[in-house]
């Protein structure tokens, strides 16, 4: 079976698209990494030559409006015939047309247990509300800000003392982890995206995957899918 080519967009450190150059060479992940694209100016892109991998930069700033400076991104992106796009770090809103031209290809890392805390500073508002339990997921890019459907995620105990930085220092190496997952159960088709939803086998996923301690990504019937 071909591996899955993904495309990466990222805009800054890329410590995702790390973890994703990093899995994909390891037997059975499944997917490669076949371009990074950053927005800005980005140490992430450098992973990506380091590795042999195509990085462009797409400086948003020298575009005059959006849609100019997503149509060049739209270029590049098929350009590489992914079937996969992830928003690794993306630090920009996409339009409506363009998150329905790449339907059901485009997947988000976001730092929360959503539908809690979308959007920036999730582990600052995490702390202030008092929550004890954490974490990140993986979903599907809609136009709406981080309210796609979810796929899975990963959850983190917040502990007494825990500051914005500690808890998203714990909680990145969780979150490669579970994107490293997704891309897997994704690539080898187990998890199927239809019309802006996810399906196992013939069946609706109606409960999101959970990443759990031993790095097995567990469905709510305690079945283990994959286990990293
Ligand atoms: C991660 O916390 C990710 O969940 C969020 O932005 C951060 C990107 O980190 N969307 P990196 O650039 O992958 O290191």
């Amino acid at each position: 079976m071909r591996n899955c080519r993904l495309v990466v967009l990222l805009s800054g450190r890329g410590s995702n698209l790390g973890a994703l150059l990093k899995d994909s060479t390891r037997p059975g992940a499944g997917y490669q990494v076949v371009a990074a694209i950053a927005d800005r100016p980005a140490a992430g892109l450098e992973l990506a030559r380091g590795q042999g991998v195509p990085a462009l930069l797409l400086d948003r700033s020298g575009f005059a409006d959006r849609a100019g400076f997503e149509s060049a991104l739209a270029t590049q992106i098929e350009a590489q015939a992914p079937d996969w796009i992830v928003l690794a770090g993306f630090m920009r809103v996409l339009s409506t047309e363009f998150v329905r031209r790449f339907a059901d290809r485009l997947l988000n890392i976001h730092p929360s247990l959503l539908p809690a805390y979308p959007g920036l500073h999730t582990h600052a508002r995490a702390l202030a509300d008092g929550i004890s339990v954490h974490g990140a997921s993986v979903h599907l890019v809609i136009p709406q800000l981080d309210a796609g459907p979810v796929l899975a995620q990963v959850r983190l105990l917040i502990q007494s003392g825990d500051t914005a930085d500690s808890l998203a220092a714990r909680l990145l190496p969780r979150e490669h982890a579970l994107l490293c997952a997704c891309l897997r159960v994704l690539s080898a088709g187990w998890v199927k995206v239809q019309s802006g939803a996810f399906s196992i086998g013939t069946q609706p996923l109606d409960q999101v995957l959970v990443l759990d301690e031993d790095n097995q990504l567990v469905d709510a019937a305690g079945r283990i899918l994959l286990r990293l």
